[in-house]
């Protein structure tokens, strides 16, 4: 039994497409658990770039079955884009199937992820309107549209009209803009439904008989450890679990079925949206690790908010979600850098504090402690493997490794598929 959980250890944005899609080289099953498409992963192979949303990042091989899991919000007009970009491509999604429990995102829900951040005003949660957050809202309320209700022209017109009329009214009374026109959203919903009809499916059930036959499986994370809904800077956060508890759920799989957990993290830290990050860089670092590491969301295309290495971050990461291990990816980012800090703590009103406090407030005013560590100032984007890396850089992964108590097992040394290193192998 082989079931890996690979999780986004910081605030998004890690690698996690690029990692999924090089250990889908060896996995029989990929899955997508949470989220929707606020996500953006990133896959370069060979000169190729593909931005994937809401199809999991293993699809880039035909033998490689591919599973949107139940945890997922699908805006079925984007996904039925995406399914046509791969296609364009040359990519085919046979391999592709949707749970029939997947919650749907709607355009009332896009429009008042929109209206509600607008009227948030200087609190704005900095989302990026997908409308993600008022889809698992509804979900949550009980009155969320299934997939599997999309594919019955009668339950849908249904609950789409029974949405509209509350929506509807929301959306002229407390934002003061037009709504919704039901024929309009039930036609273009229903013509979404017959080109996904063929992939919907109980995919949870798919997913453990893969498990019972000893396949390997890979749960694709979306978003971070501290975006997550509980764990994370709430409410700067999104409205999933994107720490391993989250693929359990939003797969339909039992936490012992699941055989290990790891965790993605950047030599550095990078956050998109707002909310506090104690180790950013507001000056000229910040700017040249976001120039060098193309720290612009592939989703919004907002430039990324970069700063160093935080290890209360990684503890917390690792305590959270039970990773045994990390994988460290743009370690090349960091090439030109002449010296390297690590949080290793942060200063509290003049006292230590060693574990991420939950408090925006004490967040805020937390100072990180950095340690310093020599650069090693040259090129690594060419090693393959583990004893080409230079001392420095090795020195560097080895600190990460003590101050967050779990080896590193890969490290990526830039965005194509092969610039990664395996230090110990993640499939047994
Ligand atoms: P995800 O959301 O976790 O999948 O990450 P994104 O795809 O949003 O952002 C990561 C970005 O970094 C993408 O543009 C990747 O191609 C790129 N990337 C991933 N790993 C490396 C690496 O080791 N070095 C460099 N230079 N770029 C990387
Ligand atoms: P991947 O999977 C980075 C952030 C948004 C915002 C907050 C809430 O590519 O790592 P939402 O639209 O989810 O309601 O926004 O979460 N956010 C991400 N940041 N990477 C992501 O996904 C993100 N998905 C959401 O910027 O701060
Ligand atoms: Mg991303």
């Amino acid at each position: 039994m082989t079931a890996v959980v690979l999780i986004g250890a910081q605030w998004g944005d890690e690698g996690k497409g690029k990692i999924t899609d090089y250990l889908a080289q060896q996995a029989d099953v990929v899955v997508r658990y949470q989220g929707g498409n606020n996500a953006g992963h990133t896959v370069v192979v060979e000169k190729r770039t593909f931005k994937l949303h809401l199809i999991p990042s293993g699809i880039l091989y035909p033998g490689t079955q591919c599973i949107i899991g139940n945890g997922v919000v699908i805006d079925p007009g984007v996904l039925v884009k995406e399914l046509e970009y791969l296609r364009q491509q040359g990519i085919s999604s046979n391999n592709l199937s949707i749970s029939d429990c997947a919650h749907l995102v709607m355009p009332y829900h896009q429009k008042l992820d929109e209206m509600q951040e607008n009227q948030r005003g200087a609190n704005k949660i900095g989302t990026t309107k997908r409308g993600v957050g008022p889809a698992y809202a509804d979900k949550a309320a009980r009155t969320g549209i299934r997939m599997a209700d999309l594919l019955d022209r009668e339950i849908f017109s249904q609950l789409l009209a029974r949405n509209l009329e509350e929506k509807n009214h929301l959306l002229a009374q407390v934002y003061g803009v037009e709504g919704f026109v039901f024929e309009e959203v039930l036609e273009r919903y229903l013509s979404y439904a017959e080109k996904l009809r063929s992939l919907v499916t109980d995919t949870s059930l798919a997913i453990n008989q893969a498990i019972n036959e000893g396949k390997r499986v890979l749960f694709e994370g979306a978003q971070g450890t501290l975006l997550d809904l509980d764990h994370g800077t709430y409410p700067y956060v999104t409205s999933s679990y994107p720490t391993a508890g989250g693929a359990c759920i939003g797969a339909g799989v039992g936490p012992t079925k699941i055989s290990s957990v790891l965790g993605v993290a950047k030599a550095y830290v990078t956050r998109v949206g707002e909310g506090p990050f104690p180790t950013e860089l507001t000056g000229w670092e910040g700017e040249h690790i976001r120039q060098r590491g193309f720290e612009f969301g592939t989703t919004t295309g907002r430039p990324r908010r970069c700063g160093w290495q935080d290890a209360v971050i990684l503890r917390y990461a690792v305590r959270v979600s039970g990773l045994d291990g990390l994988i460290l990816t743009k370690l090349d980012v960091l090439d030109q850098m002449e010296t390297l800090r690590i949080c290793t703590g942060y200063r509290y009103r003049g006292s230590m504090l060693n574990e991420f406090p939950h408090s925006l407030q004490v967040l805020a005013q937390c100072e990180p402690v950095y340690e310093e560590m020599p650069g090693w100032q040259q090129d690594i984007s060419e090693a393959r493997e583990y004893g080409e890396l230079p001392v420095k850089a090795k020195d560097y992964i080895i600190r990460m490794e003590e101050l967050a108590g779990v080896p590193v097992k890969l490290v990526a040394v830039g965005p194509g598929r092969h610039q990664t290193i395996i230090k110990e192998p993640i499939f047994s």
